[in-house]
């Protein structure tokens, strides 16, 4: 629980109240807390019913094998329908859906009606190439539309996506593929990160190289116009299927339990989870979460959340519940900072934003920068401000506000998981008086807790484990292939409580004086670094996968910016000691993990150390070494075998 300093939040006491004029016009109205309390299961089946059936449920939930949930079972949809054909028959298929905006400048604009037939199109490419219902499609792409459109042509058919965000290694990629027995690839040349094309397609051909033989074809998108190696029969253009079929598909019905996408996380031992959702359930949440927290107006609102759509808020929040809403959004490729720091306050003023949704460290990285950048550009047009991903700290949160909002725009931060599919806590803007550095309020039909170690609800002014107590429409159904690790992640921490069994979410929370949730950081070995999960297990496996490596032991150490930032101990095999020097042990091992795993886990630092410190049973105090990499005291070593190994650590980092 490193990421947000637990005082700073205590002593924060500033409270924004919303603006009466807000609130007069706001989608969400005070009462949607009474009728959800009043009846749960109604409240959600009034959301589902929201959206298109094709065949209306009559049943809301069975919860009658916990932890496998049905949602709205006997009903049946079509995912992509709802998201495009829908619009387009309600007289609004001239509306923007997607302003995309690529890294070089260069842009797309399209339309509901517009982008309907592309996926009707992709769909039937898919179809010709043997994808139906409940196959799985990996996708690993840039942040273009054919992503968007690639995920929504396979809800179309009833198969099940995996997208696998493209800053992934070849080997990350290739674990995926397999645990999934992906039958298809859809992929890019290339796509624009920081002034560069990354070569993507490569990086398929090497995953595929090792051994997926489930790989029937892998469908290429050009984009970055740079030279690819082919694979003759396997590989195909995308442009050239897509010319060859007809833009006419008509959408199937699916159970509103057919799954819809797996999506792989990190967890606390080195294999990723492949989490799965599923349709009607998730679909409801998503959008009535997407409506309500953002506080959307379809015909007038302009949409823009920062996330790839290789993680789950790309998922629910760039494709799904935005299009299901019928929403104008804008999709951006690329970094930040190119060309240019203020390239995000540009596209804010060019398409008059004025719902912004990014990540804490995000904001922290502008704070940095400087006010004078987003100063220079009009921003006027923003209204609601969300953040997401990990704890956003007090001074952040009021930047945010201040700076890119004008002082004006509420803030929701927004608390869930790739677990829970949906924002399952956050303020809702116009009703709730929001408090720098909290999550506050579970959303109306969330039932959340916070408990100790034994399972009492903790009261107020107290820290302890969020549990979700009861289960909700748009929650995971399972780890793909694994229904054993399912129950025991997350169900076996609380299982015997009256009521049970609670969903256990991996995270601290504090209840302050309101009883209003304050998110305080993972409590077990998986650590958030801008925002994105990496496991300390799975870098560990990683770092002694290299032939210069004994034994490792990963901590995540607090980082200004990034939140937390991956810190290595390393003990070198005895017979490599002295063929390289520490430092450059450190630089190859970092590499090593970037390229075992990908970018986003490479180390801040790796120590070359002597010894690990380990209790008397054998394991690693990860804690201890928490408190060096963090320059703290050194905390309780009465278990350690041997105390000097600590005292030796940290006298090595000085
Ligand atoms: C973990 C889930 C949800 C989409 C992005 C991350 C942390 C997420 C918040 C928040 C404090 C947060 C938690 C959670 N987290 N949002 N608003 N305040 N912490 O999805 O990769 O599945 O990670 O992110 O620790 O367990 P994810």
């Amino acid at each position: 629980m490193s990421t947000t300093s637990i005082d700073s939040l205590l002593h924060e006491n500033r409270r924004f109240a919303p603006d009466p004029a807000f609130t007069a016009n706001a989608v969400a109205k005070p009462e949607i807390y009474d009728e959800a309390r009043a009846d749960r299961l109604a409240f959600w089946a009034k959301q589902a019913r929201e959206l298109h059936w094709h065949t209306p449920f009559t049943q809301t939930l069975d919860w009658s094998n916990p932890p496998f949930a049905r949602w709205f079972d006997d009903g049946e949809l079509n995912v992509a329908y709802n998201c495009l054909d829908r619009h387009v028959l309600a007289g609004n298929g001239d509306r923007v859906a997607i302003h995309w905006e690529g890294e070089p400048g260069d842009s797309r604009t399209i339309t509901y009606a517009e982008l309907t037939s592309e996926v009707k199109r992709a769909a039937n490419v898919l179809a010709k190439l043997g994808i139906g219902q409940g196959d799985r499609v990996a996708i690993y792409m840039p942040q273009i539309p054919e992503a968007i459109i690639a995920m929504l042509a396979i809800a179309r058919l009833g198969a099940v996506h995996s997208v696998v965000f493209g800053g992934f290694s070849a080997e990350s990629l290739r674990a995926r593929i397999e645990d999934a027995d992906a039958k298809l690839v859809i992929t890019a040349d290339g796509g624009w990160r920081k002034g560069k094309v990354f070569p993507l397609k490569t990086t398929v051909d090497e995953a595929l190289s090792a051994n997926a033989a489930t790989v029937e074809h892998v469908l290429v998108v050009r984009r970055g116009e740079n030279v690819v190696p082919w694979v003759d029969g396997r590989d195909l253009w995308w442009h050239d299927e897509m010319a060859a079929v007809s833009d006419e598909h008509e959408a199937q019905a699916f159970p509103a339990e057919n799954p819809l996408f797996i999506l792989y996380t990190s967890g606390t031992t080195g294999k990723p989870k492949g989490i799965l959702h599923t349709s009607g359930g998730y679909l409801t949440q998503t959008t009535f979460t997407h409506k309500n927290v953002f506080d959307l107006h379809p015909e007038t609102d302009v949409y823009w959340c920062t996330a790839d759509v290789g993680w789950i808020t790309g998922h629910s929040y760039v494709v799904y519940a935005p299009l299901a809403n019928g929403a104008t959004q804008v999709v951006y490729e690329g970094t930040p900072d190119t060309p240019h720091a203020g390239r995000w306050w540009e596209i804010i003023q060019k398409y008059k934003v004025s719902i912004f949704y990014t990540a804490p460290t995000a904001i922290r990285s502008f704070m940095k920068i400087g006010r004078e950048v987003p100063q220079e550009f009009d921003l006027s047009s923003l209204r609601v401000l969300g953040s997401v991903g990990e704890p956003i700290n007090p001074e952040a949160w009021v930047w945010y506000r201040d700076i890119i909002g004008g002082g004006r725009t509420p803030i929701v931060d927004t608390w869930w998981q790739t677990e829970t599919g949906g924002i399952m806590i956050s303020a809702l803007p116009g009703i709730t008086t929001t408090k720098p550095g909290s999550a506050q309020v579970p959303l109306p039909g969330i039932s959340i807790d916070v408990l100790d170690d034994e399972g009492m609800h903790v009261g107020k002014e107290a820290g302890g484990l969020l549990v979700v107590t009861e289960p909700w429409p748009s929650m995971l159904r399972g780890i793909w292939g694994d229904p054993d690790r399912f129950r025991e992640t997350y169900w076996s921490k609380f299982a015997h409580l009256e009521g049970g069994p609670y969903y256990f979410a991996g995270d601290g929370a504090h209840l302050d004086e309101d009883g209003d949730v304050q998110l305080l950081g993972r409590v077990d070995d998986v650590m958030n670094v801008s925002g994105h999960r990496l496991s300390t297990m799975e870098i560990e496996s990683a770092l002694v996968s290299h032939e210069l490596v004994a034994e490792a032991a990963v901590v995540g150490a607090h980082d200004d910016t990034t939140g937390q930032a991956v810190v290595a101990f390393v003990i070198l095999r005895s017979r490599k000691e002295g063929t390289v020097t520490a430092s450059e042990a450190s630089d190859l091992l970092r590499a090593h993990v970037a390229q075992q795993i990908g970018a986003i886990a490479r180390p801040r630092q790796v120590f070359i150390v002597a010894e690990l410190p380990k209790t008397r049973s054998g394991k690693i105090m990860r804690r201890l070494l928490q408190d060096v990499a963090e320059g703290r005291e050194i905390g309780d070593t009465t278990t350690l075998t041997d105390t000097s190994v600590i005292r030796l650590i940290s006298d090595t980092m000085q």
